[in-house]
């Protein structure tokens, strides 16, 4: 269920967490703070081109209590019937020497697409980039 909270920007209350979701019309970027109650959660952001979206940045507070699983899960069945979108690509983030972010899209049904790995150095932490799509037309 969702309402206009005023143009370019929609309000959508599934389960526990409410979605603002503002486009950005010179980027074609959807912008996603994720609320819990009242309180800010987390966000995301995403791109629509055919019929692929692209998730960007995903993150939440109070992680590993399957909040993240929930909130995939909603995000894949909303750009499906809202776009008709096939498939969701993403570029993950793992910081160097741990895979909790790989596991995470696995355990979601993503696949590596292709080895194309490499990595950033943010001055602090070195992350890894995996390229991971989902094929979502089957459900
Ligand atoms: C990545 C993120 C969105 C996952 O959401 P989450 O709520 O923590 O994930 P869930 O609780 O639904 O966990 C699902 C699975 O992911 C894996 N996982 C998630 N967090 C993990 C952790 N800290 N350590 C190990 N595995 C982890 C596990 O396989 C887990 O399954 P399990 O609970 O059966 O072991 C969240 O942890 C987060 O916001 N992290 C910081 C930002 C970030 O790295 N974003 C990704 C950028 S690409």
């Amino acid at each position: 269920m969702f309402f206009y909270v005023k143009k370019n920007l929609l309000s959508y209350n599934i389960m526990n967490f409410k979605y603002i979701v503002s486009k950005i019309p010179t980027k074609q970027l959807y912008n996603v703070n994720i609320y819990k109650d009242i309180t800010k959660f987390g966000n995301m952001n995403f791109q629509i081109h055919n019929d692929s979206a692209i998730l960007n940045n995903l993150w939440i507070d109070e992680p590993k209590k399957g909040h993240g699983t929930k909130i995939i899960n909603q995000f894949e069945n909303y750009v499906k019937f809202k776009y008709d979108t096939k498939q969701i690509k993403l570029l993950a983030w793992q910081p160097q020497g741990s895979t909790n972010v790989l596991d995470f899209y696995c355990k979601n049904g993503y696949t590596e697409k292709e080895m194309l790995r490499m990595n950033y150095d943010d001055g602090i932490i070195i992350y890894d980039l995996y390229r991971f799509e989902k094929n979502i037309n089957n459900y």
